[in-house]
């Protein structure tokens, strides 16, 4: 077959610009990175791009194809051109390359992987100082620090990261909250609040119950479709929320976080849907223990009020008990799963 590769091609603090590359007999099972590798070789050698391992595990080949982020050694031609709507350049078959998102870009397809790292740190990503210390002094005991298989079970999902970067150059909210950071940090987070040797659980739930941790991701789903290791940081996301949401009681000193989640489902409970004025009440106001976020809500609700759309009375709706037994039944499999029940 002959396809066209069209590189988006940089060089730091210049603008990109694409270059158009044909190769001819290329298989339909050829890798995207021997690709780029018979570019360098006989077309250009001045084409920069990352990789080590061509087998999915070293994570230095990211980069953008077609405008997904994957693994060059993983994606193949013709799968590359069945998946993604038909691009043609001169009527041959074309894919498109680019470096990874959110990343600065060194040359061509290498970007600085710094913030990524950074970010990964920002997570205290180790097993606590505390827990590689045995107590007793016993050097043996402490070398071998035993695990369940359920235990262990619970790190495999994140354990199987090989920190290419693919989620990261997709993630939302990394693009938009510099701070946030990232799906990659995330996962690896879960992997030590669920480890069980590790000391420090609740401070690093205090530390990962952020704006800049989990409840600044708006769940768009891009990390968990683009991971080629199916560690799957969304749902990583979703176990250091239901971790926090456990341990931290309906109390007043909740972060409006919390009771957001909280109280959305003690509304709904009750009423079938959302009842907006308990809602504001009870997240923004904190129980009219927070007058002056309920003044600033003030302008906002008589707005709503004269145009009709802040109903003075509530009308539960007529499948509250089913919406009620829905949410028991969730919960009691919940505590079942936590107490290493089968909740089948
Ligand atoms: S979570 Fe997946 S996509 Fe993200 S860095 Fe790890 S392996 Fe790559
Ligand atoms: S789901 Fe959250 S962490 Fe994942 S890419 Fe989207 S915003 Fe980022
Ligand atoms: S070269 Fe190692 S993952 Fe692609």
């Amino acid at each position: 077959m002959k396809i066209a590769l069209e590189i988006l091609r940089q060089q730091a603090d210049h603008a990109p610009k694409a270059q158009t590359f044909i190769l001819e007999d290329v298989a339909e099972g050829t890798t995207i990175l021997d690709c780029l590798n018979r570019v360098k070789w006989e077309l250009d050698g001045s084409l920069a791009f990352r990789k080590n391992c061509r087998n999915t595990i070293c994570g230095s080949c990211g980069m953008r194809i077609n405008g997904r982020s994957a693994l060059a050694c993983k994606e193949n031609v013709g799968e590359t051109l069945a998946k993604f709507p038909p691009r043609t350049v001169d009527g041959l078959p074309a894919i498109a390359i680019a470096p990874l998102g959110n990343l600065p870009v060194v040359k061509d397809l290498v970007v600085d992987m710094a913030p990524f790292w950074r970010d990964l740190r920002a997570v205290d990503p180790f097993v606590s100082a505390a827990a590689r210390q045995d107590p007793t002094g016993d050097r043996e005991a402490a070398a071998e620090t035993l695990q369940l298989p359920e235990e262990r079970a619970k790190l495999a999902a994140a354990g199987n990261c090989i920190l290419c970067g693919a989620c990261y150059s997709e993630c939302n909210a990394k693009e938009a909250n510099p701070n946030f950071v990232g799906p990659h940090a995330l996962a690896k987070a879960q992997r030590l609040v669920d480890e069980t040797r590790d000391t420090a659980t609740a401070a690093r739930l205090e530390r990962y119950g952020t704006t800049d941790g989990v409840w600044g991701c708006t769940r768009c789903y891009y990390c968990n479709d683009v991971c080629p290791m199916e560690v799957a940081p969304l749902d990583r996301i979703r176990d250091i929320k239901s971790a926090i949401l456990a341990r931290t009681p309906d109390s007043p000193a909740a972060s409006r976080a919390v009771r957001h989640r909280k109280t959305l489902v003690q509304t709904v409970r009750e009423g079938g849907w959302v009842d907006e004025r308990k809602f504001a009440l009870r997240v923004m106001g904190n129980g009219f223990r927070d007058l002056g976020a309920i003044a600033a809500l003030g302008p906002l609700g008589l707005r709503m009020l004269t145009r009709g759309k802040l109903p003075l009375t509530f009308e539960p709706s007529a499948g509250t008990d089913q919406v009620r037994d829905l949410i028991d039944a969730v919960r009691s499999r919940e505590a079942q799963s936590h107490h290493g029940e089968d909740p089948a």
